[in-house]
């Protein structure tokens, strides 16, 4: 299943999209952090630790931090843990990466969500923060995810979701469609923050429904799979790979 329909008028076809996002993010790398944080009101750390704290994170654990980007979610992980020893971090992004690696002394890796080289019954806890909408095809990736995760082991996945509600999504699409990208472009000066701002509206309004999202979860033969919604439009999709 794809994330969101295909894109045409962004990349083009499918197998073009993996070269436009990274591109995308390589080149919006040293504005992302900045953008977030005004963005998100400055509670980006605070509820990245806060949301791994509250599905179980726990010091020993053997973390996998999957589209770490900047490293915003493994930063906040490593302060639970007292240690980033134990903590590994994945991104396609040469230039998200470069800048993660300035933050935390945790392992890096240049890879994609849907093919990770990493044994089988490798981690404890495995998280996934804004970016489930990149990757190539939902149900893959999952199964991925089961693959990589001890048995008992727990996933964790943090997406923005479209409000239910008319007047929730109304101002939804004038936030994160007009005014966040706009000044993002302002603030920066940059084109390519204001257009990695841009496409992440774009693909937020086209992506599947929670329901999809769960419905993947669960064929990739993952237990336990719920979401809670913070302020109905914080998705925390939770699962857990069954014990062996
Ligand atoms: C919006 S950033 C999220 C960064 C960070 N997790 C956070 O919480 O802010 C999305 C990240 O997903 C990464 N990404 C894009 N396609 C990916 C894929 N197929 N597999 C893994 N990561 C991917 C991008 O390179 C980018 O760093």
């Amino acid at each position: 299943m794809l994330p969101h329909p295909t894109l045409s008028d962004q990349y083009g076809t499918e197998a073009a999209k993996p070269e436009f996002v990274d591109r995308l993010f390589d080149k919006g790398a040293k504005h992302y952090d900045g953008i977030v944080d005004w963005g998100f009101l400055r509670s980006g750390a605070g509820y990245r630790k806060w949301v791994q704290e509250r599905h179980g994170l726990k010091k020993g654990d053997h973390v996998l931090d999957v589209a770490c980007g900047t490293g915003l979610v493994a930063v906040e992980a490593a302060k639970i843990l007292g240690t980033a020893e134990n903590i590994t971090c994945l991104d396609p992004s040469a230039g998200m990466l470069e800048v993660a690696r300035t933050k935390l002394p945790a392992r890096f890796v240049q890879g994609r969500a849907e093919a990770m080289p990493f044994p089988d019954n490798s981690f404890d806890f495995l998280t996934m923060g804004y970016a489930l909408r990149h990757v190539a095809d939902l149900d893959t990736t999952f199964r991925e995810y089961r693959r990589v995760l001890k048995p008992g082991g727990k996933l964790l996945i943090l997406e923005v979701t479209k409000p239910a509600s008319r007047v929730g999504n109304f101002l939804f699409r004038i936030y994160f469609g007009r005014i966040y990208p706009f000044l993002s472009g302002l603030f920066t000066r940059s084109r390519d923050a204001r257009d990695m701002m841009r496409y992440y509206w774009i693909t937020m309004d086209a992506c599947v429904p929670p329901a999809s999202v769960l419905d993947a979860l669960r064929g990739a033969g993952l237990t336990e799979v719920k979401r809670t919604a913070m302020l109905g439009l914080f998705s925390e999709y939770t699962a857990v790979k069954p014990p062996a």
